[in-house]
């Protein structure tokens, strides 16, 4: 992207993020990477007043190429972590989550925006207020439920008891001291109890898995017991092709708990689009965990809503056309939400 325009929207994200005069702001990146953001972010700071710094750590080394949350590169870097707990904003172009240095850092009031997704996708699903609104009418629903029950035409029937673990909102910006948000994102989840979730969820082509960054082929069955996997096969008919990619990169992380049970939750953004992973094939998938309607389940960890599970094995299963039940009230059919307050306007 042009470097004026990705100065552009950087001013209006940190405008968004509440960002003014008298405030400090801290750039994290690794490596050579996303060096562009920095100058982008650095450039919106001083625009707004605020001073600002541009953190750069080492390269990953030994990456062993799979996605291993919660190894942030700022683990026993001190002087590193100091200097992000006391500024006011960090803006995040490593993905630091689920490691226990971005909570440090969040519990000292130092608030955190996530950015790594491709700058023109950043562009597209700007946020808005409208749909952060939206976004908390969705939270405060998910908040009081008790248990959640997801069904699809497909023969999924999968039931969460709530009620242990917060519940956590993302809309894209972040303007309130110690909260953590990711541009462009637009979902609510929460966790099910660690020994809460039973029964069984069946993916159907088209569902997405993040990070493989795919689309599901052949039906996959997932049998869930007591918060965690038991089984995964291919559905009837299918090669299973799908289910043994799902099972096999579990179990290269030779670690019981990467079959538990993690956030689950549903999407909010009318813009974002469900065949986005054919445009941005090597981001993050933001894109997909916000599109409209879709039913949002998880594997692995669960210690971003304060639970046990820290294992580096982390799924993210977006899907189509699902319903979502809290408390036995329908809240999403069918892939389109029931709650007038959180669509567009266009359809309310
Ligand atoms: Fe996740």
């Amino acid at each position: 992207m042009d470097q004026n325009l990705f100065n552009d929207i950087c001013l209006r994200q940190l405008t968004f993020s509440g960002v003014h005069e008298g405030e400090t702001v801290a750039v994290l990146t690794r490596g050579s990477e996303r060096g562009e953001y920095a100058d982008a972010f650095l450039w919106a700071a001083r625009q707004l007043g605020a001073q600002a710094f541009h953190l750069r750590m080492p390269a990953p080394v030994n990456a062993s190429g799979a996605w291993a949350v919660g190894d942030s590169g700022l683990a026993g870097n001190r002087h590193a972590v100091e200097a992000l707990k006391a500024v006011d904003m960090v803006v995040d172009c490593t993905f630091l989550l689920f490691s226990k240095e971005q909570f440090e850092i969040q519990d000292a009031g130092t608030r955190i925006l996530t950015a790594v997704e491709p700058p023109e996708l950043l562009a597209r699903l700007m946020p808005t207020k409208e749909l952060r609104e939206r976004v908390e009418t969705g939270a405060e629903l998910l908040a009081k439920a008790q248990t959640m029950r997801i069904t699809s035409p497909h023969g999924t029937d999968v039931t969460y008891r709530l009620g242990v673990y917060p519940t956590m909102s993302e809309y894209g910006y972040t303007d309130t001291p110690g909260r953590w948000d990711h541009w462009p994102a637009a979902f609510v989840f929460t966790g099910g109890a660690d020994d809460g979730v039973d029964g069984k969820i069946v993916l159907a082509p088209g569902d997405v898995l993040l990070p493989f960054n795919t689309y599901v082929q052949t039906p996959v069955e997932i049998t869930i017991e007591q918060g965690f996997i038991q089984d995964i096969r291919g559905g009837a008919g299918s090669s299973g092709l799908d289910a043994e990619l799902l099972a096999s990169y579990i179990k290269s992380f030779d670690d019981p708990r990467g079959y538990g049970m993690s956030h689950v939750g549903w999407g909010l953004d009318e813009r974002a689009h469900w065949h986005g992973l054919t445009q941005f094939p090597g981001g993050m998938g933001m894109e997909l965990r916000s599109f409209y309607g879709n039913v949002m389940f998880s594997i692995g960890p669960n210690n971003e809503l304060g639970g046990p599970n820290d294992t580096p094995c982390h799924f993210d299963i977006p899907m189509r056309g699902n319903s979502l039940y809290l408390d036995d009230e329908l809240i999403v059919d069918a892939g389109e939400l029931t709650v007038s307050e959180m669509r567009p306007a266009d359809k309310r």
